[in-house]
């Protein structure tokens, strides 16, 4: 989603806003510009497309010439990307520019409203009718003015604001949408994420709801919606600028996929001490556990098929039912929730719209819940009961792998914690689970070998001009090929449907033609026999089949036409596994297909809006 970057200090704004702007493109993003105050003047530059077009435009930073600007990248909502859609946008008067991100549901009614006081709009935005409702609210006091607005303006919203009057500030603002603050020495930044600002310093202010900053380069204010002055703690991040970097691999995918060891050994070993698990001190009382009826794990995308692997291994290990859902469905579902039941929401970002909807509407109904986040300090992570974060590190190609695989690994520490406590799992088989989750960082590794990439990479290039693939598996490879098929199609453009294998003769055989690809995951040898017979039903249509199989399983390479093996694992944790595969076939198709890897058409990293 849309990007925002602001800067005030000694220094020339535009290249500091660039930088930063570049460190956004993850979120995804159509357009770009930015405005900057000199001479009491705002000056704006923008384009439509890549941000390499507004470096051109700009002369590579030389231009606009200040020291206060805000910088912006759009993912269009409303309106066609275009010049004049792109932020910042400007009040008739030229005196305010703007940089949004999120929508202003009232816009419509706003922007009649300010039509027939003779306001004229430019763009077909939403967002124009902050800088113009700015405009018409400002009687001197751009702080005053702000709140205004702010009582004007319903929906979601960070903003970034100049206004000519008060040259040398930056203002800010946000409801349900992230910003933070970034503190400098003689110099203050606003940004979406930290990656923004990150180079330039690592102490950060996350900004509430409805509170307005005033920033110059010596200080910040804060103030609460009745523009009180309020004191506000700084954190740190310690994320090194390198791992926002790709550090010579062609893609942040690729690098992000040779991060797994590191990122689940990070997930997984300050939580494992001694062979028990300790979640962060998260206190789960006998008494409580017995008193629910239900778990409910809720996601969107990738962070949904963690859920689903997450619904088997819990539902086997501690016998309590478990309902996976996607977000976007549990909050308009009137879900039966409360405090019997436990509620696990997860996201990488921590700031998934539909995934913080379904945390408060949790919440309210009395479930006690359970985040597992990446980003630290994000609102999921704040509103939550309990967090419980994946230490992953930046996660910055759209398309999630060390997020997805971190966080079926943090489902499975909280699988084997909640069993121990339930009694509903012998010691031990949890103390085998335990290793087994200990040594999944290593068989990635050995997953890492060039010999291993290399196959898969031929069999990639060999199968990329297919124009529709199948991915079919049962149990937890069933949403294990969910994982797959989404990694392809996202990054590829080639059309993929997961099946449970079952399911296939109900109906998605008879797509099965001469050379139809078909990746068979066969990890689960109770269901070896089961997926044997599937698989020949493709081959017998003469489909092409692939099999990702356990070595216990690999017998299944008679039946198909091509195999993959992953290292040697317990059946309950060979997801993670799997998803090694299926992350880089889908690189490797998407790569031999010159497709744009870590920025695919119409995606954005983190989805802010509903
Ligand atoms: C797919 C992908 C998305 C995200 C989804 C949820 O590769 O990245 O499907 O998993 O948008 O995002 P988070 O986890 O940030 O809530």
């Amino acid at each position: 989603m849309c990007g925002i970057i602001g800067y005030t200090g000694k220094r020339q704004a535009s290249p500091i806003m660039l930088s930063g702007l570049k460190r956004l493109e993850y979120r995804g993003y159509d357009s770009s510009g930015m405005a900057v105050i000199h001479d009491g003047k705002i000056d704006v530059i923008k384009s439509e497309g890549k941000i390499k077009k507004l470096e051109e435009k700009t002369d590579g930073g030389k231009k606009p010439i200040g020291t206060v600007g805000i910088g912006h990248t759009r993912w269009a909502t409303h309106g066609v990307p275009s010049d004049v859609n792109s932020h910042p946008h400007v009040s008739r008067d030229g005196d305010f520019a703007i940089v949004h991100n999120g929508i202003i549901e009232n816009f419509a009614a706003l922007k009649s409203e300010l039509m027939r006081l003779g306001y004229t709009f430019k763009s077909d935005t939403d967002s124009e009718v902050i800088a113009q409702l700015l405009c018409h609210l400002f009687k001197g006091d751009a702080v005053k003015a702000i709140r205004e607005l702010l009582k004007k303006i319903k929906g979601s919203y960070s903003i970034g604001i100049l206004c000519a009057k008060t040259p040398d500030r930056l203002y800010a603002v946000r409801k349900d949408n992230p910003l933070v603050i970034g503190l400098g020495k003689g110099e203050n930044f606003i940004a979406s994420d930290f990656a923004a600002a990150i180079e330039h310093t690592h102490d950060f202010v996350l900004l509430g709801e409805g509170e307005i900053a005033e920033l110059s380069a010596d200080s910040v204010r804060y103030y609460d919606a009745d523009l009180n002055l309020i004191e506000k703690d700084s954190y740190t991040v310690d994320w090194d600028i390198s791992r926002a970097e790709k550090s010579g691999y062609p893609h942040f995918m690729l690098k992000e996929i040779y991060e797994q060891p590191k990122a689940i050994t990070d997930t997984i070993r300050p939580r494992i001490q001694n062979g028990n698990i300790d979640l962060d001190g998260i206190d789960f009382k006998k008494s409580y556990l017995d008193s629910l009826i239900g778990v409910d794990i809720v996601g969107c995308g990738s962070a949904y098929h963690a859920g689903i692997v997450g619904k088997h291994f819990i539902e086997k290990h501690c016998r309590l039912p478990v309902n996976c859902e996607l977000a976007s469905e549990y909050i308009y579902s009137d879900p039966i929730t409360g405090s019997n039941r436990l509620t696990v929401i997860i996201s990488q970002s921590g700031e998934t719209a539909d995934t913080l909807a379904a945390l408060r509407l949790a919440k309210k109904k009395g479930s006690r819940t359970l985040a597992i986040v990446n980003v630290v300090q994000s609102a999921i992570a704040r509103e939550a009961d309990d967090v419980l974060y994946t230490h992953a590190g930046p996660e910055i190609a759209v398309a999630t792998t060390k997020g997805y695989t971190t966080q079926v690994a943090a489902l499975y520490l909280l699988g084997i914690k909640l069993a121990g406590i339930l009694g509903t799992e012998e010691g031990k088989r949890l103390s085998e689970l335990t290793t087994e989750l200990s040594l999944l960082p290593e068989k990635i590794s050995e997953q890492l070998k060039d010999e291993y990439v290399g196959s898969i990479k031929t069999l990639a290039k060999k199968y990329s001009n297919h124009h529709c693939v199948f991915f079919i598996g049962r149990g937890t490879d069933y949403a294990a090929s969910l994982e797959g098929a989404l990694k392809l199609k996202e990054i590829s453009y080639v059309h993929a449907e997961a099946y449970a294998a079952g399911e296939l003769k109900h109906g998605t055989i008879s797509l099965i033609e001469t050379g139809t690809l078909t990746l068979a995951l066969v990890t689960q040898s109770a269901l070896f026999h089961k997926m044997e017979s599937n698989i020949q039903a493709v081959s017998s249509r003469h489909g092409t089949v692939l099999a990702v199989a356990s070595k216990a399983n690999s017998k299944i390479s008679s039946d198909a036409d091509g195999m993959i093996c992953i290292p040697e694992c317990d059946d309950d944790v060979s997801p993670v596994l799997t998803a090694v595969v299926l992350q880089l076939f889908a690189y490797y198709v998407a790569a031999k297909r010159d497709c744009d890897i870590d920025q695919p058409r119409n995606l954005a990293k983190s989805v802010t809006v509903e």
